[in-house]
């Protein structure tokens, strides 16, 4: 499909002047009303081995949910962010990788990339790796991270990365869902100075019993130590020593899966959202250039970690897209000292920064200290994304990290949504602190009440999207059903988010947090009943409820109200020893901030917790309890409150 001769502009990557607000408004009016017409245009930002024959066919009735964008076409997500830059830009960085211990870092060319990406896509060929088949990377913040997720990209084999911090047991069950074929990882990752035994847990993971699909673990040797080899594993640098260092990128239907990653959410275990190749990259690369205002040659810094969808879509995919310079960061921005962030930044002349802000809360911590021994003169844009970015912070980051100077990109997205959804465009949106502002092209937000009646003007309410846009997420790997109810059965015939959201009379959207069981811990995503099912797996344990409180510098902590098994004799070393267990057992982001053991938890009479109530308690906030009337046994939450822990 040709782009019409019509008013909507295909936005090339080498655009360098940002939209004026009446161009967004124009523009972003086209992207509602005719919305085949605005993403054929910007579809065109990629290479196509096939065009596309429609553009936009998608349906979000409940039972029927079907997400389809640029049918017929078929490309390469590996061949669009790599090879069609060569001809001309093979010798620009692609990566700049510094590494965890200060004073090491390297440039990677885009002609590297190219070359270590096909030599790796060769190795796994001849692992025999196909189209479709799975593979889990749990790699540290390495460019071997992103070349690995870049080779299957090339093979159409569907990468899915866990992060690097989570427990083998979190690792066994997602290999167990989506029956992985093959597992990359490293001997170890550093993060602050530390060392973590990622090859260990792997190993621990694929002892487990019921882990039957892996053939082959592939070992990126990071530590540069000796390290005996299990059956069925082989170095990476042994792999690839004799691969070429070309491979044809596979033609992929536009709707072929890219990807599957896994996150949480209010009920069960993690899903795993499977994001597909066309629509996905244009919504990547488009946003990516349009929110922070990507330049040619400027240095883009998203600090996150290539485990969340972040690091996807904005260190990897969105960036390499366009040709951008994307730097990657393998350790915490607060190691050796909060200086770190901005002797980076004037290193690597680094242009536009993304962090979250439970990372600027930890460096803001230390007062001023980010800011000694550095310019930051080079920085032009400062972006957020995580969680709500709260007033004291985005002033801190504006005026101490951004000298003032810069523009503060608040984001809100998810996993789900591929991509930014409510976004400031750098250069174009007029902002205000705290405030994601406005939808990105194609994005209708809508508040609603909890009926699902439409609120309109100045209000609050849960926000749902009202039709499809590129870059979602299609399904749940091997479970549609579930996919539906999760996200399309709250509310009819709209996408529900999980997030309340006001809408002030200048139209801004003020995202205020999850309105389900999900809690935000630091950035971090993470279902109540998740951590729950691993407290109850503990012998000592009976019962157990999460929910999350305020949390100066995590944004929100994990507060757990556990009762014990009877005869239990309940000390210190017990409720450390559970702090560990789910530390252990899930993560090290999951472990409990408060552990509160009680003797009864408040339920209704039919038996379900009422953790309203548990979360007023956690936060300190007794006036407001509601009614308890309904409770099985009132005088359980007098207990409680008595034996609240102090905060
Ligand atoms: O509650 C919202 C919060 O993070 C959730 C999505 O988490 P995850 O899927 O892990 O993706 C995080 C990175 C895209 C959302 O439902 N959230 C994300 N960005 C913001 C935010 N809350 C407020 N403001 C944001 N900018």
């Amino acid at each position: 499909m040709t782009s019409k001769s019509y008013s909507i502009p295909k936005i090339n990557h080498n655009q360098s002047n940002p939209l004026t607000m009446e161009q967004y408004k124009e523009l972003y009016k086209a992207s509602i009303e005719t919305p085949d017409e605005f993403w054929d245009a910007q579809g065109q930002r990629l290479d196509w081995m096939t065009p596309y024959t429609k553009v936009k066919q998608t349906r979000f009735n409940k039972g029927n949910v079907n997400i389809d964008w640029y049918a017929g076409g078929k490309l390469n997500v590996s061949s669009n962010c790599i090879d069609r830059h060569l001809s001309q830009h093979a010798d620009e960085t692609a990566i700049i990788w510094e590494a965890d211990s200060p004073g090491h870092s390297q440039h990677i060319s885009y002609q590297q990339l190219h070359d270590e990406v096909c030599k790796l896509a060769n190795g796994l060929k001849s692992l025999g790796v196909n189209k479709g088949d799975r593979v889990v990377i749990y790699m540290p913040m390495v460019p071997e991270a992103a070349y690995a997720m870049l080779a299957c990209a090339r093979l159409g084999a569907i990468h899915s990365v866990i992060f690097a911090g989570f427990s083998p047991h979190a690792i066994a069950d997602r290999i167990i869902d989506c029956e992985a074929k093959i597992v990359i990882t490293s001997d170890i990752s550093k993060r602050g100075g530390k060392s973590l035994p990622l090859k260990a847990n792997v190993d621990e993971a694929l002892a487990r019993d019921d882990v039957t699909c892996v053939e082959q673990t592939i070992i990126f040797n990071h530590d540069d130590v000796e390290m005996p080899l299990l059956d069925k594993q082989i170095w990476w640098h042994k792999l690839t020593e004799n691969c070429a260092v070309t491979c044809p990128a596979e033609p992929m239907d536009a709707e072929d899966p890219l990807f599957i990653l896994y996150t949480s959410g209010s009920t069960g275990q993690p899903k795993g959202l499977v994001h597909t190749t066309g629509g996905y990259l244009v919504y990547a690369s488009l946003t990516h250039q349009m929110i922070f205002d990507y330049k040619p040659g400027e240095v883009y810094w998203c600090a996150a970690d290539v485990g969340w969808v972040t690091g996807h879509t904005y260190i990897v995919y969105g960036p390499l897209a366009n040709r951008a310079t994307t730097l990657m960061f393998e350790g915490v921005p607060t190691y050796p000292d909060e200086r770190r962030i901005g002797q980076i930044i004037d290193n690597h002349k680094v242009n536009i920064l993304y962090t979250a802000p439970t990372a600027i809360r930890a460096l803001m911590a230390k007062g001023n200290l980010a800011a000694q021994d550095s310019h930051r003169d080079t920085l032009r844009i400062l972006g957020s994304v995580g969680e709500p970015i709260n007033p004291e912070a985005w002033h801190w980051y504006n005026d101490v990290v951004g000298k003032s100077k810069c523009e503060i990109i608040d984001t809100w997205w998810q996993t789900e949504t591929g991509g930014a959804m409510i976004t400031p465009l750098a250069g174009t949106t007029k902002l205000k602190p705290g405030s994601a502002t406005f939808p990105f092209f194609g994005i209708q937000p809508a508040l609603v009440d909890a009926e699902g009646n439409e609120l309109e003007g100045e209000n609050e309410g849960n926000l749902i999207i009202k039709d499809s846009w590129p870059g979602q997420a299609r399904t749940i790997y091997g479970d549609h059903k579930r996919f539906e109810e999760t996200y399309f059965s709250a509310y009819e015939n709209v996408y529900f988010t999980g997030d309340g959201c006001k809408r002030d009379n200048d139209g801004y959207y003020w995202i205020t947090g999850r309105v389900d069981d999900v809690l935000n811990v630091s950035g971090h995503r993470l279902g109540t009943a998740e951590i729950e099912s691993s407290l109850v797996a503990h012998e000592k344990i009976a019962e157990a409820a999460v929910v999350g409180y305020p949390h100066d510098i995590k944004g929100q902590g994990i507060y757990v109200y556990i009762t014990p098994i009877s005869g239990t004799e309940v000390t210190e070393d017990l409720t450390k020893a559970i702090r560990e267990w789910v530390r252990h057992d899930l993560s090290p982001i999951a472990t409990p901030d408060m552990i509160q053991w009680t003797n009864g938890l408040p339920k209704t009479r039919s038996g379900k917790i009422m953790r309203r109530i548990l979360r007023k308690i956690a936060a300190n906030d007794y006036a407001q309890l509601g009614d308890t009337s309904t409770l099985a046994d009132p005088s359980v939450v007098d207990t409680i409150i008595e034996n609240r822990l102090n905060r």
